[in-house]
Formats: structure tokens, sequence, C-alpha cells
């Protein structure tokens, strides 16, 4: 199939042109001014943007967690994917505690089988290193193209870690050329303060907050940095929130040490307002670290302006707010942590952050794109429009409006974090590999278009096709 798009604005993080890309066998294989080519679907892409399809670094679909499962299956949360641009994301395999990685990896396999609407990798969550998976196993993981190891910092008693796993990881990782993730929060702490919470009776989603404060996640951040300095291994810390975690990534890499930060689009949007709403509406907001003061979303505005934090991810962990939020109707440590967001980060981002004139839409480009793809193995395969990358693109409409609903969502979760938010910029088509998904408000592709992708080591860059279908 060959696909020519015509007079679009090709905006990449580092250009901002206007050209036709022609797509032949999946990649893009010439751009160029006014190209004179057939094709068997041309695209009139005049007066709008041409985007690379974009990458979400950070998702948990069909995962279970918090004593049930995320509403979003691989095929219903990447069909929201599709809907709002994004055509690659790399998942959480949760390794369950005694469990061998390989066993996790097959699980996993066969949740996605057969119904993947985008391109996907996977990270690898440590959770076991003595009765589970061991240092070996774990040193061959990025051969089967499992480039990224995630620790829990936080989650006592369920994901958590200690020290010695999290630093016998990183030496791993400097190794075997892994990048270590981390959810910085400290774990301990939180569990000392959700208790003496419960005790006086404070049971509202709103001390989900006050039992996780800043410092939690500023002391875990800053613990995380300075041991992955120790093993050698480059860092990734996941979902930063504030000034307490932006300032230790900020020093460290000023430093030129070897540490990255990615937020996520929720932690610009929400505050202690919304987990504060009566009603038990407060729960849909309850996800770790939590919202914070609205002081932090100028903080964290710099902070992907300035490069301190490089990406913006979704950390999309879906739940229903009618029957699993409310597990934790009367005991807010009972309510699963995470929300939704996998449909709506562009929307977000281009409105608020380029629209607004926060950022420009290079940067913006980079943050949920180009920097995703290049620290998690995927550039310049992904992450980018140019010849002999996958052509995986986005043409997005500037000027048309949408008002974000859960109503009108692909979810299947029933409420959104940003209801009601009239936003102007939506994409408009969107190609997997050359194959149109989403065209006409419509998902044009058929699950099982998706692959994997095996993602190649930190610092390495990732050229020919080595998926595995
Ligand atoms: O609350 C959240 N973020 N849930 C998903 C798991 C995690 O911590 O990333
Ligand atoms: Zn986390
Ligand atoms: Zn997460």
């Amino acid at each position: 199939m060959s696909v020519l798009i015509k007079g679009g604005r090709i905006v990449t993080a580092a250009d901002d042109y206007v050209a036709d890309v022609y797509v032949e066998d999946e990649t893009v294989s010439l751009i160029g001014e006014s190209l004179d080519m057939s094709a068997d679907k041309v695209i009139d892409a005049s007066g709008k943007y041409v985007l690379p399809g974009l990458v979400d670094p950070h998702t948990h679909l069909d995962m279970p967690f918090g004593g049930t499962t995320t509403i979003d299956d691989v095929e219903s949360g990447q069909t929201a994917a599709a809907f709002g641009g994004t055509t690659c994301h790399v998942d959480f395999i949760i390794q369950p505690q005694g469990s061998s990685f390989a066993d996790a990896i097959a699980d996993w396999r066969s949740k996605a089988h057969g119904r993947q609407v985008i391109d996907m990798g996977y990270h690898m969550a440590v959770t076991d290193l003595d009765e589970g998976g061991s240092l070996e196993e774990l040193a061959s993981l990025p051969d089967e193209g499992i480039t990224s190891y995630k620790l829990f910092m936080a989650y006592k008693g369920a994901l958590m870690v200690d020290d010695e796993t999290l630093f016998r990881t990183m030496e791993v990782a400097s190794e075997t050329g892994a990048l270590v993730m981390v959810h910085a929060e400290n774990g301990d702490v939180i569990d000392v303060l959700v208790r003496q919470a419960l005790e006086a009776g404070n049971t509202d989603p709103i001390y989900h907050a006050l039992t996780r404060p800043p410092e939690a996640e500023g002391e875990a951040t800053n613990r995380a940095i300075q041991l992955a300095h120790l093993a050698g291994a480059p860092l990734y810390v996941v979902h930063v929130t504030c000034r307490e975690a932006v300032e230790p990534i900020a020093l460290a890499r000023e430093k030129g040490w070897d540490v990255w930060g990615e937020t996520c689009t929720q932690y610009f949007f929400n505050s202690l307002d919304d987990i504060a709403k009566p009603d038990f509406e407060g729960a849909k907001y309850v996800y770790s670290p939590p919202v914070r003061d609205k002081s932090n979303w100028e903080v964290l505005w710099n902070a992907v302006r300035s490069d301190a934090l490089s990406a913006i991810s979704t950390d999309h962990c879906a739940f229903l707010w009618d029957g699993q939020k409310t597990l934790g109707k009367d005991d807010f440590s009972k309510i699963p942590n995470g929300g939704p967001g996998l449909e709506n980060r562009l929307h977000m981002i281009h409105e608020f952050g380029v629209r607004a004139g926060r950022i420009s839409l290079n940067r913006m480009v980079e943050l949920l794109a180009t920097n995703p793809a290049k620290l998690f193995g995927l550039y310049p395969r992904k992450g980018t429009v140019a010849v002999g990358s996958d052509a995986d693109i986005v043409v997005f409409d500037p000027e048309r409006t949408l008002t974000i609903t859960a109503a009108s969502q692909h979810s299947k979760t029933d409420y959104n974090l940003y209801e009601g938010t009239q936003v102007t910029g939506t994409p408009e088509v969107v190609l997997l590999r050359g194959n149109v998904l989403v065209e006409a408000d419509e998902l044009v592709a058929s699950p099982g278009i998706g692959q994997y992708v095996a993602r190649a080591r930190f610092g390495q860059e990732l050229r020919a096709n080595t998926s595995v279908a």
C-alpha cells in the first residue's frame, strides 16, 4: 500500500516545513516538494500539521492492581491511543512475586496477541529477585527487546522493592545497557502516614494526597539518582509531580549525570481541589504520586521547557469510578491507584502548551514522541518523520474544535480527567506503518494490525524492522 500526503506542514522535534510525504512498504520513502507520484491513497494535508505518531512510554493495560484489573485491555486502550494520535507505547509487564520473568512475559504477550491496534514494547517491572527472577534472567531481557527495568519505591506490601533490589537491578542495567525507571516515593514513610490517617478516622479520597507528601517524592527521587550514579546506570524517573522531585533531577542533569525525568498530562491540570470533591468524586483523581497544589503546575511547565523533564507520558491506568474506585468508598487506601489519559495527551498539551504559548510545536513533538522514542530504543524508527522511519503519521487539524467527554471517548472507563474541556486541534488521520488507523472519526483498521517492537538498548538506534508479530 502506498500513501501520498500532500502539502502538509511537517513538524518534527527539529524541523517545521511544508512538503509532501510518500509512503511505501510501511515506511516513509520520500519527502519533497510537489511530489508527482501515483499512490493507492492520497491525503490532502494542506492547512494541517504532519506529525510523527506519538510514543507513550508509560501505560498500564490489562494490569492486575489494587485488588482489581485496569479496565482498558490492549484493544480498548490502544484504540483510545490511536484516536489521540499515539501509534506506539511501552507498557509495563509486572513480574508477580515468586514468578520468573519468562512467565510474566508470556502472560503479557498472551493478553496482547491478536488484539493490537498500535505498536508496542514492554518494560519489565522487577518485584522479586529472590524467589522469582534471577539476576541472570534479568540480564537476558534486553536480548528480547525489553531494554528497561522498572522499580517501584512505593506500594509497600505489593509492588515495592527494597534498596537492595533497586541497587542490584541498577548494577545489572549498567552491564546490560538497560535503562532503569523508578516510581519514586518513599513507601515506608507513606505506609506510616496512611496508617495514622486511618487510625484518626480520616477515610476520604483527599487523604490519599495528604499521606503522600511531596517530600516523600523528593527524597525517593534523590535516593534513586544517587544509587543509579553509584551503580553507573542510566535513570529515568517516571511521573514527576512537584518541585521537590524536579530539583534533584535538574541538579543531576546540570552535573551531566545520566538522569531523565518524565511528567504526565494530568499533573499540569488536576490538583488538590479535584481530589477534595465531595460525594466520592475525588476518587477519580486518586493516582500516585498524587495530585499536588496548583503551584506545581508552573514548576512542571518550566521543567518541560528547560529540559529538566524530557518527556510527557499518560501513565494510563484506567479504572471505572463506579465499581472499581468504589472499592475504597470507606477507606481511601483501598481506592485503586490510577487514571485514564491515553486519548487526550496531544489534545491537552497542544491546547495548553502550544496554543497557550508555553512550549513550541517542535518541543511538543519532542516531549510526546521524539524523546520517548530516543530514550526507549525506538528511534529513528519511531518518533520522527524522516525517510526510512516507520510511516507512523498524524495528520493534525489545528483548527478543529473538540469538547472532551467520557461519553465520546474510546477508553472503557466511565469518566475523563478533563471532562468538558474544549480544545482546538485534533488528529484527523492517523497512520500506523502506512496503514490508515483512524479517519473521519472512525477506527478503520482491525485489531491485530499492531506489532510488538523489540527495542534497542539504551543509547542505541533502532533502524531495521525487527518486529516479532
Ligand atoms: O497511580 C498510578 N500511577 N497507577 C499506576 C501505577 C503506577 O504507579 O505507575
Ligand atoms: Zn508509578
Ligand atoms: Zn504507571
